[in-house]
């Protein structure tokens, strides 16, 4: 929706004028290459993506927090004094979980009536969530602050961690930095390629002139997922362990390199996390090596490792699935098309590709129909570009 009109639909849904409304937004991302390295203290080369959750809000004179959707009928309806209370919602545990843990740290919240409006597909592998947590923790801290009197410019890092916890704590899934850490500081036409165990991080262009990336939806529907996700987080901690014994300075898989990792295999014991391990140390030298790549623009490097990244992810790491496989394998047979793989948490969700800009119509026809024959439904594909990372959008 555009902003006017979801504006229009929150005055329309609370009642009142304009008066007192503020506007923030967070984006989706979409990681070019670095996958499942975040939570091992590895490399990632995210970029924030134009998809976005936007919320207008007003505060309230109470206690109440009031949250609402676009694509929603329901109002739901919490108090600041019980926020531990709503973990089980069907919708708005996100919002609540985020409101929660800035209360842990100290923040007087205030309570308001808000409106979301959210573009990046649900479950889509694009960090719909991580959009609607710093979106949220934005406008929370924002909000607090000026209840309190304070004036200070956001610290995006602190609300992307918040962001984090929350979804580890009220959401229960144990996911990295990445996806938040994107949201919050991405920066138009730039990617972040970002050092997971330090959060030292440098801004990229991405001068990929006379190309598109575009984004394949799956529209897999995700099932277990988010178990899959912790199992696989487990076996790199088990794979560590082992690796400690004999590399007892390693701190996180991120300190071991290519050539540690072949002296000391051995001493993994189970061959499924050996290839776990395997994947994580190899996609880390894939990062710097594409982030090298880009920045000489030699695209036919860039492509190249996007595709080992999926091979690894669909052979060592074992969580792309037929969609996916076929969205990245059918991808990089079209012309114009110099590098494909999944991108997120995978089981599911979007594949990035990389295409000839005057291809891209010919791709896009073409990727339909060959996905649609093979899996019995269609994929949704997006012309990404690469946009701006959470801010307050003033608009009175
Ligand atoms: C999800 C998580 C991220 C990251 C990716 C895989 O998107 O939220 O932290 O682990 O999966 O790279």
């Amino acid at each position: 929706m555009e902003l006017r009109q979801v504006i229009d639909l929150f005055i329309k849904r609370y009642g009142g004028t304009e008066e007192g409304i503020r506007v923030f937004t967070s984006p989706g991302r979409v990681n070019l290459i670095g996958e499942h390295t975040d939570y091992n203290g590895g490399f990632v080369f995210p970029a924030a993506i134009s998809m976005r959750s936007l919320i207008v809000l007003r505060p309230r004179e109470d206690d109440i927090i009031r949250l609402s959707a676009t694509d929603l009928e329901v109002v739901v309806e919490a108090d600041i004094h019980k926020l531990n209370d709503y973990r089980d919602l069907k919708w708005g545990n996100y919002q609540l979980g985020v409101a929660y843990e800035l209360q842990q740290d100290g923040y007087d919240l205030q309570g308001c009536d808000m409106l979301y409006d959210d573009t990046v597909p649900l479950g889509g592998g694009l960090s719909s969530s991580a959009a609607i947590q710093v979106a949220t923790a934005l406008a929370f801290s924002t909000m607090a602050d000026e209840k309190a009197g304070v004036s200070r410019e956001a610290d995006m890092v602190y609300l992307a961690k918040v962001s984090q916890r929350s979804e580890h704590n009220y959401v229960g899934v144990k996911c990295g930095i990445m996806d938040q850490f994107a949201s919050a500081m991405g920066q138009k036409n730039k990617a972040i390629f970002l050092n997971c165990k330090t959060l030292d991080y440098e801004l990229v262009p991405v001068e990929i002139d006379g190309y598109k990336i575009v984004l394949m939806n799956t529209n897999k529907k995700r099932s277990l997922a988010d178990s899959k996700y912790n199992e696989r987080r487990g076996e790199c901690e088990e794979g560590l362990a082992q690796l400690q014994t004999v590399l007892p300075d390693a701190e996180c898989l991120g300190d071991i390199s290519m050539k540690e990792f072949e002296e000391h295999k051995g001493v993994i014991t189970n061959p499924v996390v050996r290839k776990r391990v395997e994947h994580v140390i190899a996609e880390d030298d894939r990062v710097l090596r594409s982030v090298e790549a880009l920045k000489k623009n030699d695209l036919d490097a860039f492509g190249k490792l996007l595709i080992a990244s999926h091979n690894s992810l669909r052979d060592l790491y074992e969580v792309t699935g037929i969609e996916l496989d076929t969205l990245a394998e059918e991808a990089i047979q079209i012309d114009g098309c110099i590098g494909a793989r999944m991108t997120g948490a995978g089981f599911g969700g979007c594949a990035v590709s990389i295409v000839r800009e005057d291809a891209v119509e010919a791709f896009i026809q073409k990727i339909e129909t060959v996905y649609t024959k093979k899996i019995g439904y269609a994929p949704t594909c997006y012309i990404s570009d690469i946009g701006n990372g959470g801010r307050e959008i003033k608009v009175f």
